[in-house]
């Protein structure tokens, strides 16, 4: 597809952080083995949720510090939902979970046909109160966009009303097809990648980001 100006698209948003570039970096390279790819795949949802999760709703508690009784803001926790599309969603799962304990998670199993890489839908658990959340869907690969707009159209269908979507490397196709169909909805990239092959992978990206987390590449 070539170069995007991904400026022209408001609601996405490349974090451009060094240490998120190295670790995906490190994640590009064939040699990372599997349990040192799971642990760089959580280590930059870490960082790249610390970025997104900067307007996360607070409320105010009270509390006694050893000087005083102060009232002061904490995360509302309860508020916050992550929804990994299945599988490799769960490699950034820890790590959201890491960042905000007690947040809810709710779970969406999208595959994509190996023919029309469309996404086929195998599974889907959310949260009863979807609607009252803000909603994270979490995962690493956006390619054609199909899987990230099919998940953002299941959560719409369930009552979600306040999405936004995380991943770590994109294609600029998929840039191209989740901000036309959803410019409300903020996503964050991590890398910014060339383009698609012939059959869909991102290049030079990472490869079958699912396989290289569950080790089913060997
Ligand atoms: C990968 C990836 C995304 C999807 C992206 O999942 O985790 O969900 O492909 O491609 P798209 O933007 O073209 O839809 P995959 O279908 O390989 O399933 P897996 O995670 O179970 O391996
Ligand atoms: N899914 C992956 O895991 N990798 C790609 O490059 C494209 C889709």
């Amino acid at each position: 597809m070539g170069e995007i100006d991904i400026t022209k698209y408001k609601n996405a948003i490349l974090l451009k952080h060094p240490l998120i570039t190295h670790k995906i970096t490190q994640l590009r390279d064939k040699q990372t083995k599997t349990n040192q790819f799971r642990l760089m795949v959580k280590e930059v949802a870490i960082l790249e949720g610390y970025e997104a999760l900067r307007n996360l709703p607070m409320y105010n508690v009270e509390i006694e510090t050893p000087i005083e009784k102060t009232v002061q803001p904490v995360v509302n926790r309860k508020r916050l939902c992550f929804v990994p599309i299945l599988r490799a969603g769960l490699g950034m799962a820890d790590g959201m979970a890491e960042l905000v304990p007690g947040a809810s998670f709710g779970h969406i199993g999208l595959y994509r046909d190996e023919v029309t890489h469309l996404p086929i839908e195998y599974y889907c658990k959310l949260p009863g109160n979807i609607d009252e959340k803000e909603v994270y869907v979490i995962d690493p690969m956006l390619a054609t966009g199909g899987s990230a707009i099919g998940a953002v159209e299941i959560l719409k269908k369930h009552g979600a009303r306040q999405i936004s979507f995380i991943c770590i490397i994109a294609a600029p196709e998929g840039v191209k097809a989740f901000c036309e169909k959803y410019p409300e909805i903020p996503l964050y990239i991590g890398a910014l990648d060339r383009g698609l092959n012939d059959r869909a992978y991102i290049c030079p990206g990472l490869g079958d980001c699912g396989d290289r987390v569950f080790g089913t590449n060997k």
